[in-house]
């Protein structure tokens, strides 16, 4: 299956000059959704995952499914002010200006597998953030999958040393 048919460009989103990936048909399609998911569950090969952690909002859509397939706990990594109990951050930048993303102190024990899942890696500073909170708390990072990387934004170099994977590469 072409799962790259079930991704739509949509020009000047959010804003003027941006090429979006749209990947709503994809999950909207059942075969599609069912492939993605399962070609996710085979890209971690045979690594031995403790949690799988997902930043919010889109890596929320496919993390929770790899963490049941892996037997693994789901952990999510949240923007600023939104995690009730204890958390540490860390900032990364946005095109214009910075951002933070959190984790509660006790998501991760030191020495814990963690795969880290999100939709798309782009300039990778989400991602490389979300490794930094990991390995505060004393997790490895056993890969980082994602559903696209769009690898002319050069994610990969923020992640050097990591294992990075993904379904779709433009
Ligand atoms: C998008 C996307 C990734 C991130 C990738 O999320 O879902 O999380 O950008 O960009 P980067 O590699 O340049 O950091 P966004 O922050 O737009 O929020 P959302 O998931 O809540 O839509
Ligand atoms: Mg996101």
């Amino acid at each position: 299956m072409n799962l790259k048919s079930f991704v739509r460009d949509i020009n000047d989103f959010p804003k003027p000059g941006i090429v979006f990936k749209d990947i709503t048909p994809l999950f909207n399609n059942a075969k599609a959704l069912k492939t993605a998911s399962e070609e996710l569950v085979k890209l971690v090969n045979n690594h031995h995952v403790d949690k799988v952690v997902g930043m919010e909002s889109r890596g929320f859509i496919f993390a929770p499914m790899l963490a049941s397939q892996l037997n693994a706990g789901f952990v999510p990594v949240r923007k600023k002010g939104k995690l009730p109990y204890d958390t540490i951050g860390e900032r990364y930048g946005l095109e214009y200006g910075t951002d933070e993303l959190e984790i509660h102190v006790d998501a991760i024990s030191p020495g814990e597998r963690v795969l880290v899942h999100d939709d798309v890696l782009a300039t990778g500073g989400t991602a490389a953030a979300v490794q930094k909170l990991i390995e505060k708390l004393g997790g490895e990072v056993v890969q980082c999958n994602f559903l696209i990387t769009l690898e002319f934004l050069n994610g990969r170099d923020k992640l050097e040393g990591l294992e990075v994977a993904s379904l779709m590469q433009y």
